[in-house]
């Protein structure tokens, strides 16, 4: 034999010099529930470990995931049932919670990057990503909201905007909304392959968002398709994203790839709730070692090609390579 591969491999020194993908604060973004009240914090049934804060909860637990090392969050909020509608009306409402979160995130910790969800699936009666007409997702008008909800976004301070709906011309519609607006510092994150997948099961709960007739197929991609991926995100590229992502992570390592192939954005992945629960689940029932399951799996979400990844393990992954 000339070579011996195992040579790499023969102690703890050697690996860590040769080890290619490594994990770092600098890659995550913290995803954040946010629910209105004081004083409030419960766990979502369906991710233990993970909370619905209020603000003022919220506001502290920013403050501590800074002192960590973590540079990003991206906001989430829990709309009020009565406030639902079809037209999205409290997305845009500029005292919404959404709106004093940002502010008040930015105010208690300006550096921290913040990022908003840009969709209307919490704020929807139907808890559909777009305003229903005889019972389909009208896109245009949809966008129009999306344009809106992205500029009072911006308006209250969002770093970000991380469109997640899946409608078509939505990322062109956000940028020029942007523009005209005098916001020419707010970035986009495009969520640009994402998936109807089974996978957001959890944040579904977590947000009491789950659609309430029929699925998201109409407008999130067929799990079964790679080609339209690229499509899908060689268009936001074109209509202005400055970072595109893929959604879920784990079940679609193969798309990150080729994405991360084929654009000269950063490319970000979503390690979705479904994810975390498969491995909450199994840890807790002894079958996995969930600290090595935490940092395997996101591991491989940076190795496929992910330079930022969205994920709930993100305090966990800290502790794990500190
Ligand atoms: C809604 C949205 C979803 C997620 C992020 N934004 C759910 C959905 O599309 O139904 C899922 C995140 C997760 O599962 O962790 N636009």
């Amino acid at each position: 034999m000339i070579r011996r591969n195992r040579i790499l491999r023969q102690s703890g020194a050697i690996r860590s010099m040769v080890q290619e993908t490594r994990l770092s604060p600098d890659n995550f973004i913290v995803p954040l529930f946010i629910n209105e009240g004081t004083g409030y914090k419960e766990e979502i049934p369906s991710m233990p470990g993970y909370y619905r804060m209020s603000l003022d909860k919220t506001v502290a637990e920013v403050r501590l995931l800074w002192s960590m090392g973590l540079k990003c969050v991206l906001l989430f909020v829990k709309c009020d049932e009565a406030l639902k509608d079809n037209e999205g009306k409290e997305a845009l409402n500029p005292a919404g919670l959404m709106q004093r979160s940002i502010r008040a995130i930015k105010d208690a910790c300006p550096d921290m990057l913040v990022m908003t969800d840009v969709a209307m699936d919490p704020f929807s009666i139907h808890g559909h990503d777009g305003i229903v007409r005889d019972a389909r997702i009208v896109n245009d008008e949809t966008v129009d909201v999306l344009a809106r909800m992205s500029v009072s976004h911006a308006e209250a301070g969002a770093d970000f905007v991380a469109p997640s709906d899946m409608m078509d011309g939505r990322i062109l519609a956000i940028r020029r909304a942007l523009e005209d607006n005098g916001y020419t510092e707010t970035g986009i994150m495009s969520y640009s392959a994402k998936y109807a997948s089974c996978f957001y099961g959890p944040f579904r709960d977590a947000l009491d968002s789950a659609p309430g007739f029929g699925d998201k197929k109409t407008y999130q991609m067929h799990p079964a398709n790679r080609l339209e991926a690229i499509k899908e995100t060689l268009m936001d590229v074109e209509e202005g994203a400055d970072i595109v992502m893929v959604k879920p992570a784990l079940a679609y390592l193969d798309i990150i790839r080729e994405v991360k192939n084929k654009v000269n954005l950063p490319v970000s992945a979503y390690h979705v709730s479904g994810e975390y629960a498969m491995i909450k689940a199994a840890a807790q029932r002894g079958w996995l070692n969930e600290d090595e399951a935490i940092l395997e799996s996101t591991l491989a979400i940076k190795r496929a090609g992910a330079d930022l990844i969205a994920s709930y393990f993100a305090r966990d992954i800290i502790r794990l390579i500190s």
